[in-house]
């Protein structure tokens, strides 16, 4: 899909990173595989087997979250280090990701000299039960802000103002006119009009998305999204007044962008009528 401010592709976005432009993306947010899939096997390299990683809880487990722990490192690796190339000196990267792999992004990170902002918890007051009751309910993701500067070169944008006024009465912990904090009380249900043409099994609230936006996007700068799903963050971007590039190797789910994609335009040209 192909619009002048929209440029959505069917394919591997690790194929395609190489051949972007050094420093020209002023925003990407990254929802990768995770690598949470249950194979009820955890091993690393193969070889030995990690212990405590049982349970007969049903588990997301899509073949593109199947990964290794060492294909799992590699390929966050990877993909950080062309992002670094990508994002501009004031742009930054938004990475989400759970105990399954924010290890291996926060090292990879420091690997690559990307400096961390900040780790945000997105708290999901209204998390799915765990099933086994042989661990807690997992009630939270971490997103890690970074940016390509260094310490000595910190050029990001960071929209102060509008974080600090920002508020939304479903977020307990915001107040109106107070300095944003790093936990984000963010209920992980999606609205009619954001399952309207289908769901994902990993789809985000847009509202997490409008979030980022509000504290680091650019209007009519450029934002990529390597792995867009059913487009949650394309989305937002767009309706912010972003440019917006994204990558999604499924079919089924690039369908599903697309067709988020074509409303919000819809939506937006006959707002403007
Ligand atoms: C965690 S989901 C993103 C969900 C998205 N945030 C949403 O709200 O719908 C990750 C997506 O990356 C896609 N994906 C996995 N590997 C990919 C690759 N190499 N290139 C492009 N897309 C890929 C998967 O098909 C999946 O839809």
């Amino acid at each position: 899909m192909e619009t002048d401010r929209i440029h959505l592709f069917a394919g591997d976005v690790y194929k395609a990173l190489p051949d972007l432009d050094s420093d020209f993306f002023d925003l990407c947010i990254v929802d990768p595989p995770y690598g949470a899939s249950s194979t009820k096997k955890w091993t690393y390299g193969d070889k030995e087997k990690v212990k405590g990683f049982g349970g007969e809880w049903k588990l997301t487990s899509e073949v593109w979250d199947l990964l290794s722990q060492n294909d799992s490192f590699l390929d966050t690796y990877s993909w950080l280090k062309e992002l670094k190339r990508v994002i501009k000196p004031t742009g930054s990267i938004w990475i989400h990701s759970t105990y399954h792999n924010s290890g291996f992004v926060n090292v990879c990170c420091q690997l690559l000299g990307l400096e961390i902002i900040n780790e945000i918890v997105w708290y999901k007051r209204n998390s799915f039960p765990n099933l086994s009751g042989r661990r807690l309910t997992a009630s939270h993701e971490t997103i890690l802000w970074v940016h390509k500067g260094g310490e000595k070169n910190r050029k990001y944008v960071f929209n102060y103002e509008d974080s600090k006024a920002f508020s939304n009465p479903s977020d307990l912990l915001k107040e109106p006119g107070k300095q944003m904090r790093t936990v984000w009380d963010i209920p992980n249900n999606k609205s009619k009009e954001e399952m309207r043409f289908g769901t994902h099994p990993t789809q985000k609230p847009t509202r997490v998305a409008e979030r980022i936006l509000t504290i680091a996007g650019v209007k009519g700068g450029n934002l990529l999204v390597p792995f867009a799903g059913s487009g949650t963050e394309m989305v937002a971007g767009f309706e912010y007044g972003m440019n917006v590039f994204g990558y999604e190797l499924n079919k089924e789910f690039y369908e599903l962008a697309k067709k988020r994609l074509e409303y919000s335009i819809e939506k937006i040209s006959s707002s403007l009528l």
